[in-house]
């Protein structure tokens, strides 16, 4: 049966407006469905099956919500905590009611590329081991990763701790700076690697996850909706992962 939702609703399912936000636009006579004007919040539409435009521009309704947020240093990846800021506190209100999960975790003073989303599949496709998602960090370092830091990531490492770490990508940037390229997503891999080679990690930021680059325009806190080119490109990848 065709899905009928509040025309106000589907507008802020988007991520693009708030509630009323919404309805200010519809009654402003700034949204049309198919074609004509609809000034009434609670009209309802089956948006699969009607072309929306809203303030002059077609309005693409997605069944789940999928968010980029530049994460910033002091936040925890988590979706609720009595004592401390969560990701989920920098999104409004309209989003904090819907069922959004962090897909995977940054440290507490980590920062960068975050994907808030509902959509569980590629949340948990984005995780699998198997999907082999590489995950790129900058990282800022006591001392400066040489050659032989170079060709012991690649060759994997284990830590002194037991860790097991597979073969990742290491890049000398500058003085300091570096670039990782993990495939998977153990505890604090990055920092604990880069310790275990001398080079303990003073701040670390996470520039990409897959296709997904984190948006240079997103201030730290800033987030804004995936395009759909970007979850074209995700969902492209994931795809071609589970056909590997
Ligand atoms: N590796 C770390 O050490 N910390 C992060 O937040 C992410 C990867």
């Amino acid at each position: 049966m065709a899905e009928q939702l509040r025309l106000d609703k589907l507008l802020a399912d988007t991520g693009l407006w708030s509630r009323k936000e919404a309805r200010e636009l519809i009654r402003r006579g700034q949204v049309t469905v198919d074609g004509a004007v609809v000034r009434r919040p609670e009209a309802k539409v089956d948006p699969a099956r009607s072309a929306l435009t809203a303030a002059g521009q077609p309005v693409q309704w997605q069944k789940y919500t999928y968010i980029m947020l530049n994460k910033p240093v002091g936040v925890l990846t988590a979706t609720e905590d009595r004592r401390q800021p969560t990701v989920l506190d920098l999104l409004p209100p309209e989003l904090r009611r819907r069922e959004l999960r962090p897909v995977g975790r940054l440290d507490k003073d980590t920062e960068g590329l975050l994907l808030l989303t509902d959509d569980g599949a590629m949340a948990h496709r984005l995780l699998s081991p198997k999907s082999h998602v590489d995950k790129v960090y900058c990282a800022e370092t006591e001392g400066t990763v040489d050659e032989d830091d170079i060709a012991a990531f690649a060759a994997g490492m284990t830590l002194e701790d037991g860790l097991v770490c597979q073969s990742a990508g290491l890049e000398r940037l500058g003085p300091g700076r570096c670039l990782v390229t993990l495939r998977e997503g153990k505890f604090h891999q990055v920092k604990r690697m880069l310790a275990a080679r001398g080079k303990p990690v003073r701040a670390l930021k996470r520039l990409s996850m897959g296709p997904l680059a984190l948006d240079s325009a997103l201030a730290p806190g800033a987030w804004r909706p995936l395009t759909e080119e970007e979850l074209r490109q995700l969902r492209e990848e994931m795809d071609s992962c589970l056909r590997k």
